[in-house]
């Protein structure tokens, strides 16, 4: 039997801290992946912490590459960012596809119809369309025959659409995957388990200590843990890192080969007020989407949340109700108070922020990564993601005591 002395001694022995690395990414995400697989193509030494690599949001979200149809008042700044980043796609596909030895990430170029099923959502898509062309942004007013000439199998009562050929569409899942064979392959040095707390030496983050003893050590530390960013440990109270939590529940049912092609792309909707989009891959798989609930860490999948996407896709494509449902599942975006991510320094020198993507995490995977290693490189953050800087809030918070 062991005393507890010499568990204690046989747990520092097996702790091992690891010779220092020039960047440990906190969270294995899509967001902590990317990083880590640019930095360590900028030549950085790079080491992850994740207990599940390219688990999270990911495995949970549709996969919309929705700049144009996501649009909202007030986020213009955002757009700029989400235009970027669906324009790199095509090449970062390409690039991270050769990178992870052949898989591919289901990036698929099919366009997005949004539709109204009635006068009030005929309105709001009215209003979107004027916002859209006054950011010079693409998209065309279909009537309800033209909507239902592009897709068939929508229902009769639509009322009208927005033709929107520049929002695609990647099966989330092998983004993931892709980006950690990318990491292993580039040498990123992958450790499957929880930071539990930064290290901070000299007024400067320093590493992070894992759930297994592990202790590892880097001169820039970037925390990308989605929701659970706030969580971490040892974090000076001066850096603030304002994500919480925002629950989705998504569907996935199988169109037959039989059936196909039941959708050619992307159809969303506004129904009393919630948003629902149907996204079709080629495999035959149909993402209905989203729930969007602010019920903290709860990811319980609901039968109300089942029934109001169901009835809400129900009247937007009438027989997806003969469709095999095959899987029910819930995740949380990480959301900041303004809606857009934190990306850059905070104002603990060698900690920045990777985080707080929200709706648009898939979409910004690409540009996240291009940005976060030119910083990480270079010191330097580009001017496209300046606006993004964590300090936004610290400032804010500042002026308003002052
Ligand atoms: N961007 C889709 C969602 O967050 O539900």
């Amino acid at each position: 039997m062991h005393s507890s002395r010499s568990s204690h001694a046989s747990r520092q022995s097996h702790a091992s801290r690891q010779a220092g690395h020039d960047v440990l990414v906190i969270g294995g995400g899509v967001i902590g992946l990317v990083v880590a697989w640019r930095a360590a193509r900028r030549g950085l030494r790079t080491a992850l912490a994740d207990p599940s690599p390219g688990g999270g949001a990911a495995q949970v979200a549709a996969g919309m590459l929705a700049a144009v149809t996501e649009l909202h008042y007030g986020e213009e700044t955002l757009l700029g960012l989400n235009v970027a980043s669906a324009a790199r796609y095509p090449e970062f596909a390409a690039e991270l596809t050769e990178a992870a030895g052949g898989l591919g990430i289901g990036y698929r170029a099919c366009g997005t119809l949004a539709v109204a099923l009635d006068s009030d959502d005929r309105l709001h898509l009215r209003e979107l369309h004027a916002l859209q062309r006054r950011c010079g942004l693409e998209s065309q007013w279909l009537t309800g025959r033209e909507c239902r000439r592009l897709e068939p199998m929508l229902a009769p009562g639509v009322r009208g659409g927005l033709r929107v050929d520049g929002d695609h569409q990647v099966d989330p899942r092998r983004l993931a995957a892709a980006l950690l064979a990318a990491c292993e392959r580039a040498g990123v040095s992958v450790h499957r388990a929880n930071a539990d707390r930064l290290t901070v030496l000299h007024d400067r983050a320093a590493g992070a200590v894992l759930d297994d003893g592990t202790e590892l050590r880097a001169d820039q530390v970037v925390l990308a843990a989605g929701s659970l960013s706030g969580r971490l440990a040892g974090v000076p109270p001066q850096v603030r890192i304002p994500v919480r939590p925002v629950k989705g529940q998504v569907l996935r049912l199988t169109v037959p080969s039989s059936y196909a092609p039941f959708l050619s792309r992307t159809v969303r909707a506004v129904v009393r007020g919630s948003h629902v989009y149907l996204v079709p891959r080629e495999n035959g798989e149909l993402v209905v989407g989203a729930t969007s609930e602010e019920l903290g860490w709860d990811t319980t999948v609901t039968a109300g949340g089942v029934y109001e996407l169901l009835r809400d896709a129900h009247e937007l494509v009438p027989g997806i109700t003969e469709l095999p449902l095959t899987e029910t599942r819930a995740g949380l975006r990480p959301a900041s108070p303004d809606n857009a991510p934190l990306l850059g320094p905070t104002e603990l020198p060698g900690l920045h922020l990777a985080t707080g993507h929200y709706r648009n995490g898939v979409l910004l995977t690409p540009l996240t990564g291009d940005v976060m290693a030119e910083l990480l490189a270079t010191g330097t953050m580009p001017e496209v993601a300046r606006p993004f800087t964590p300090r936004r809030f610290t400032q804010a918070r500042q002026e308003s005591f002052a």
